[in-house]
């Protein structure tokens, strides 16, 4: 285990488990509908990558990078696009992949964007969902753990750009960012 970090909260072996049987419901349930899996970078990439390849049937991918966070633990509220997809979403099945809800601003930003560009379709599937954090009226079609209120790293999601390759969740240890914040 990493250093800095606390205590492991879902293992590789789980995570893995996990993009099976959320990638099988997903193939059922999108078969013959050509669906557009929008990840939200950075830190969905770990887990789109894993799951897109347990949905098997056509479909097609694209990014967005949105950023309502600064360096610290907390959301700023605010959202601004950072890079926006290639793909036209008007009249496509939308499925968007998350590493994280917290207090679901960046999702209910992307949900009105969407929706606004007419796509026929959305919905959302995110690794992690934090419910006590939610201030946006923001629900997942499917979740993969819940994770109580605490900062989270691993598997795509950072503290201040580090840790994003870890290959669990795991909670920091306190004193990693309260030095850093010195
Ligand atoms: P919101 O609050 O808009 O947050 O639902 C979504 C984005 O915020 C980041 N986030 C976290 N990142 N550990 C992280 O490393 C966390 O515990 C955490 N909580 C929220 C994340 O980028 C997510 O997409
Ligand atoms: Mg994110």
């Amino acid at each position: 285990m990493h250093n800095d970090i606390k205590e492991v909260l879902i293992s590789e072996e789980e995570i893995a488990q996990k993009c099976k049987e959320l990638g099988k419901q997903l193939a059922e349930e999108y078969d013959g509908r050509f669906p557009l899996a929008i990840g939200v970078l950075k830190g969905a990439m770990p887990f789109m990558s894993d799951i897109l390849r347990r949905i098997e049937i056509p479909l097609e991918m694209d990014f967005m990078d949105v950023s309502s966070y600064g360096g610290g633990t907390t959301s700023s509220g605010e959202v601004k696009i950072v890079k926006d997809l290639d793909t036209k979403v008007e009249g496509r099945d939308l499925l968007i992949i998350e590493d994280i809800i917290d207090s679901g601003l960046t999702l209910s930003y992307l949900i009105d964007l969407f929706k606004y560009r007419k796509a026929n379709s959305i919905k959302i599937v995110t690794l992690l969902d934090k419910p006590a954090g939610r201030t946006a009226a923001i629900k997942a079609d499917m979740v993969g753990f819940e994770v109580p209120n605490e900062f989270v790293v691993g598997y795509g999601l950072d503290y201040d750009e580090i840790y994003r390759n870890l290959p669990y969740i795991g909670v920091l240890k306190p004193e990693v960012y309260s030095e850093k914040l010195k």
